[in-house]
């Protein structure tokens, strides 16, 4: 898979993609992230990306033409399955989305700045608009490093047995169950019996039944997902 980024500060990405197991899936082939500054799209000496919103008000808008010329760019170069803008007001990433999106070729992230993107570029370039979750962060780039890690590790392979994506919380709608390790006794503090008593089924029934508790006291729309009104 290939991901690529178009924004005003690659340096943000530099941290949470050079550990772990996004730094992992990137050594062993399983994605290329491509990061690209808009900048360097611009026509004007200044290399300037935003300017004053046509009608007044507070904020800077980031203009269409660099960034439709990056896009337009990217795509000369790449056959996109989706060109994606992160934005509070997109639909809300969810495990399914995460899913989805894992079984793409090529991926385009857009991360606005400022008081957002010029509607023309939403309206004629991008396929999708994604947000990841009702609050307001400065920029796209904190969303667009929390999607592509949602989406690399459920990428085939990325991830070992022990580590499966399959045992994730919200994968089979349903909640992980409490996890402990040694030691058993933790000044008093035990691990439930039935996890050192070696009996593996009675240890996927725990489990279970304490996945499902976990989801009906926390997120119980994941049990009944029609009943998600707000
Ligand atoms: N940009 C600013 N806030 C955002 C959010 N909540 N999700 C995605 N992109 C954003």
């Amino acid at each position: 898979m290939k991901i690529d980024i178009l924004t005003l500060f690659p340096e943000m990405f530099l941290g949470p993609f050079n550990h772990s197991i996004v730094k992992r899936a990137q050594d062993k082939g399983h994605v290329v992230i491509n990061l690209y500054n808009i900048r360097d799209w611009t026509s004007d000496k200044h290399r300037t990306v935003d300017d004053y919103a046509y009608g007044g008000g507070a904020g800077m808008v980031m203009m269409v033409e660099p960034v439709v010329r990056c896009i337009e760019d990217l795509k000369s170069r790449t056959d996109y399955d989706e060109i994606i803008y992160l934005s509070p007001d997109g639909e809300l990433l969810d495990q399914s989305h995460s899913n989805q999106l894992s079984l793409n070729q090529n991926l385009l992230l857009l991360c606005g700045h400022y008081k957002g993107i010029d509607e023309r570029i939403r309206e004629h370039f991008i396929t999708r608009e994604i947000s990841i979750g009702d609050y307001v962060l400065s920029g796209g780039e904190l969303a667009a490093i929390v999607l592509t890690d949602a989406v690399i590790r459920l990428i085939p392979g990325v991830l070992n047995d022990e580590t499966s994506a399959l045992s994730d919380s919200f994968q089979d709608h349903l909640l992980s169950p409490p996890v402990y390790s040694r030691p058993a006794d933790f000044r008093g503090y035990k691990v439930p019996d039935v996890l050192l008593s070696g009996n593996d089924k009675e240890i996927v029934k725990w489990r279970f039944e304490e996945s499902l508790k976990r989801t009906q006291q926390r997120r119980p729309h994941l049990l009944n997902p029609d009943e998600l009104q707000v």
